[in-house]
């Protein structure tokens, strides 16, 4: 099964996909969490990409495509994928199509502005294995501390409110019209598209998730 998550920063794609991964057995690929790899191993990309995601920008359309591609070849792969922050623009969902990557499922989270900012503030990570947490929505078993592994917690560096509000804007300009995109493409046949309202507990879009795509 092959799925994309679509949906403003904070609207819950990573969590549900540490969800779905572990109920249909397809790899995560974040694109996020990659380029956040990169930038922690210091290697080219990484420099290239700090800035900009620091500034709450896109990552250029060119370099991304070329990961993403790269991703996707490998083994754990061949069954299906989840593509987390992937694609975010057009050129980036045309790149997919000309390179024959088909898509089964396109799942749009809803989620209001100001409960993005207000999720934000709450959030902790894993980084290393993508795991996410909130202080207050889905804390961790023991405070700061992965659930697995016990290590720390950490904020992500661009989860500062200015930030989060310039990475909104970006959404609503960039990647919000892809919603558009792939009604159309399920129309005219080429994948199906659900939305699902991401302000519910996460169980309860889990379990909606679950049933949608059974
Ligand atoms: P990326 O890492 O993809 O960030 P994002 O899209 O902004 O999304 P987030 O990871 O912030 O949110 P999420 O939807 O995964 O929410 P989460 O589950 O964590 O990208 C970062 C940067 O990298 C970009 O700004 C850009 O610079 C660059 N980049 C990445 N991909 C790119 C691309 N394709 N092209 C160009 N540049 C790219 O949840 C958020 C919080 O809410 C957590 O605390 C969680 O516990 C909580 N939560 C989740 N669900 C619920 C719920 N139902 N109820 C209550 N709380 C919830
Ligand atoms: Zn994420």
């Amino acid at each position: 099964m092959r799925i994309i998550l679509l949906g403003a920063p904070g609207a819950g794609k990573g969590t549900q996909a540490q969800f779905l991964m572990g109920k249909f057995g397809i790899p995560q690929i974040s694109t996020g969490d990659m380029l956040r790899a990169a930038i922690k191993a210091g290697t080219e990309l990484g420099l290239q990409a700090k800035q900009v995601m620091d500034e709450g920008k896109l990552v250029s359309d060119e370099l991304i495509i070329g990961l993403v591609k790269e991703r996707i070849a490998q083994d754990d792969c061949a069954n299906g994928f989840l593509l987390d922050g992937f694609p975010r623009t057009i050129p980036q969902a045309d790149a997919m199509k000309e390179h024959n990557i088909a898509i089964d499922h396109v799942i749009e989270f809803d989620v209001d502005d100001e409960v993005i900012v207000e999720r934000m503030s709450g959030r902790r990570v894993h980084p290393a294995s993508g795991r996410v947490y909130h202080v207050k929505y889905n804390p961790p078993q023991q405070e700061g501390k992965d659930d697995q592994t016990g290590e720390e917690l950490v904020i992500r560096d661009d989860d500062r409110e200015d930030t989060v509000r310039k990475r909104l804007n970006v959404y609503h300009e960039q990647t919000e019209p892809l919603v558009s995109y792939y009604q159309k493409e399920a129309e005219a046949g080429n994948c199906q598209f659900h939305k699902v309202d991401g302000t519910k507990p996460v169980e309860q879009v889990s379990q909606e998730l679950a049933e949608l795509l059974d």
